[in-house]
């Protein structure tokens, strides 16, 4: 299976698939301008929370290629500029500020030791590809990991879009679902639709359908049919934070289908990278997303704004929700498997205790 990188950045632009028109059309949009992919990342065209920390790195790196002067100083405040922008774009994955924070610490150091503005320059640039290599790397590793806990004949249900347009390439949930596919294993797929933004419908079938993996799509409403018809072996799906308690923050729609797997005794796994957990916030300080309402008012289709109700209702639109650790199975990341209590095995992975 050929991998997809759906952002990149190409001498000194940054390339990626607009995701809100896929499946109609492949539209690549470039940039040199960290403040049009900061857009990006605010409007979905380039979302899933590991793109977008990789996306981010990509526009601090824009920040250090097309800064004019050659003094340190003024290239160091443009980075902490971009770093500003980039953050204020989405707030619940912490992809995005692990990439940034990480790129930042990277100019810092490189700043302090050896102190020329084209060393700094370099040093952003090679940080953010580490950042997207390193990040296919953790993907083809959680995936192999995870494909342990598939078996041949199982139909896997998953929710949003975790593959490659969610992350630097492959996918979290969906390398591993990959990964099981090419070691040969005859597994079938569920796709939620995923509304408002339609992630599941729109990308996870058109990546299935591009592998040739079997897929089914049902409306988010159809979970619980699913399940108590016997239809679904196992859950697997993304986060866009993990928590060391163990709660985690994905896509709205989450909880409700971990609610489901529980009462039908379905395993239900998240996979992540572990860039995705974060070891700082507790769940009172989490914050979810709350997206323009015409997302719920109007049918996904980027070419013609369709209302789907009476366009002044009020709506509630938040983007995730999250699922607590009592109804989690077991959280996959690239170094290795978690299981309950999280608390302690999460700490561990990370090397905290
Ligand atoms: O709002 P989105 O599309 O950025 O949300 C994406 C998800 O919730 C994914 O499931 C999550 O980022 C995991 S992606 C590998």
């Amino acid at each position: 299976l050929e991998i997809l990188k759906p952002v990149d950045l190409v001498g000194d632009e940054v390339k990626w698939l607009d995701t809100r028109f896929v499946p109609w059309e492949e539209i690549w949009r470039k940039t040199k301008d960290y403040r049009r992919l900061a857009q990006a990342i605010k409007d979905m065209e380039i979302r899933g929370a590991p793109a977008i920390g990789v996306a981010a790195a990509f526009g601090m790196a824009l920040a250090a290629l097309h800064y004019p002067g050659n003094d340190l100083e003024g290239l160091m405040e443009e980075l902490r500029k971009a770093k500003e922008v980039l953050s204020k774009t989405r707030p619940t994955a912490v992809n995005l500020f692990w990439a940034l924070d990480r790129v930042m610490k990277k100019a810092e150091e490189v700043a302090k030791e050896k102190g020329s503005a084209d060393e700094v320059r370099n040093a952003v640039v090679e940080e953010a590809k580490a950042i997207q290599r390193e990040d296919i790397e953790m993907n083809m590793k959680m995936g192999k990991i995870g494909a342990k806990l598939i078996e041949s004949g199982d139909t896997i249900l998953t929710h949003c879009n975790t593959g490659s347009l969610a992350t630097a390439g492959y996918g979290t949930a969906l390398g591993v679902i990959r990964a099981a596919w090419e070691e040969g294993k005859e597994i079938k797929v569920i796709a939620t639709e995923t509304r408002p933004v339609d992630q599941g419908a729109r990308l996870t079938v058109w990546e299935l359908k591009r592998d040739g993996i079997p897929v089914k799509l049902i409306s988010d409403t159809m979970v619980g049919y699913a399940m108590s018809s016997g239809l679904v072996d196992k859950v697997f799906l993304g986060a866009d934070r993990i928590l060391l308690s163990g709660h985690f923050a994905n896509k709205i729609g989450t909880y409700q289908i971990a609610i489901l797997a529980k009462h039908h005794n379905v395993p239900f796994y998240t996979v992540a990278p572990t860039s995705t957990i974060d070891p700082k916030t507790t769940l009172d300080q989490l914050i979810i997303e709350q997206r323009n309402p015409d997302e719920v008012r109007t049918c996904p289709y980027p070419y013609q704004k369709v209302y789907v109700t009476v366009p002044d209702v009020e709506v509630l639109n938040p983007a995730f929700d999250v699922t607590p650790p009592e109804l989690v199975t077991a959280i996959v990341t690239e170094k290795g498997i978690a299981y309950p209590p999280y608390w302690v095995s999460l700490r561990k992975m990370l090397g905290l205790d």
